[in-house]
């Protein structure tokens, strides 16, 4: 007799078949739960909260629920936000979301803007920089601020760097002022190259000497954060590369935050990332996992240039 193959009974089959169907049942489920949670992301940011780690233990800066108005328009929405010490945080996002705005209320800039109000709290090291009696000419000396566009005094490049030292009386003597001088020159990479030449002006250099200059100043009056603004939109790729290289340098001692528009410089440059849109702090996080796991959808779109 030949021997009976196994075959599927009636009552097997229809086992498989309830077993199937649950399965189908609870990856439906499962799916709907993803789906579910995926649109409770994007309405809390509807919601103004921020995606990804927006806070940081003990950190060195740090906002909370900041709204900035120019007159009627507002231009920071409730934005909460921990700066590390000595990370290098990126702030990107289209023109006119606020990465400027924010970046200088960190050191009341905005005080400078009329018709600028800034709500919420900002503390540097736990102490509120918007109290009344704060004084904001050793505040900016502490948290100094470089510019897209170099804009060294019409002094000589000596005198650029010694004039933060001298009018915040940091050096006794006249040798003193000349150690700050050289040691800031040497840690912005700007000392070989100007060192025979400290009496010419500070605008007779390149752009890019220009703003290592204008870094050697912030630096010279011992700051404990350095805001850069677009540093290196006005610069061509080799200045680019000697600044993205001196940030990387001077996290040692400094914290960082820079404003880009160049999300390979944000790559090259940050271990943070924070990106903006319309005023708002939508997400916030190791550089390298909003650059290739954004959370939020409007960052995706961003990174992938889908927008802005
Ligand atoms: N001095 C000002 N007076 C009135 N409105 C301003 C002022 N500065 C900025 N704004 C407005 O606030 C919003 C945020 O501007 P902000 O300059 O912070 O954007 P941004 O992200 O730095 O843009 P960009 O990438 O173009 O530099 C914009 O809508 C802008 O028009
Ligand atoms: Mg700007």
């Amino acid at each position: 007799m030949t021997p009976t193959l196994y075959s599927a009974s009636d009552s097997d089959v229809s086992m498989n078949y309830d077993a199937q169907k649950q399965k189908s049942h609870r990856d439906a489920s499962r799916l709907r739960k993803r789906i579910f949670s995926a649109v409770r992301e994007q309405d809390s940011v509807e919601d103004d909260s921020t995606v990804g780690n927006w806070s940081v233990p003990a950190p060195r800066i740090s906002c909370r629920n900041v709204d900035v108005n120019y007159g009627e328009k507002q231009a920071i929405k409730r934005v909460s936000l921990d700066i590390a010490h000595n990370e290098v945080l990126s702030f990107i996002g289209p023109s006119g979301c606020g990465k400027s705005t924010l970046l200088r209320c960190l050191n009341r800039m905005n005080d400078t803007i009329p018709g600028c109000r800034v709500n919420g709290e900002i503390k540097l090291d736990d102490e509120d920089i918007y109290l009344n009696h704060i004084d904001v000419v050793p505040l900016r000396a502490k948290v100094g601020m470089v510019f897209q566009k170099p804009n060294p005094f019409p002094k000589s490049i000596f005198e650029n760097v010694a004039y933060g030292p001298r009018i915040h009386g940091l050096t006794a003597t006249k040798d003193e002022l000349a150690e700050i001088v050289e040691s800031s020159l040497r840690r912005a990479g700007l000392w070989e190259e100007v060192k025979d030449y400290l009496d010419h002006p500070g605008t007779s250099l390149s752009g890019g000497q220009q703003q290592r200059l204008c870094i050697a100043r912030t630096i010279a009056v011992n700051p404990e954060v350095i805001l850069m603004d677009e540093p290196c939109s006005a610069l061509d790729p080799i200045a680019t590369a000697k600044i993205e290289q001196l940030i990387d340098e001077l996290r040692e001692q400094y914290t960082i935050v820079i404003v880009t528009h160049s999300m390979q410089q944000a790559a090259r440059v940050s271990q943070r990332t924070a990106y903006f849109h319309l005023g708002k702090l939508i997400e916030v996080g190791d550089t390298a996992s909003v650059f290739t796991k954004p959370l939020h959808r409007l960052t995706d779109d961003y990174i992938s240039g889908r927008f802005g």
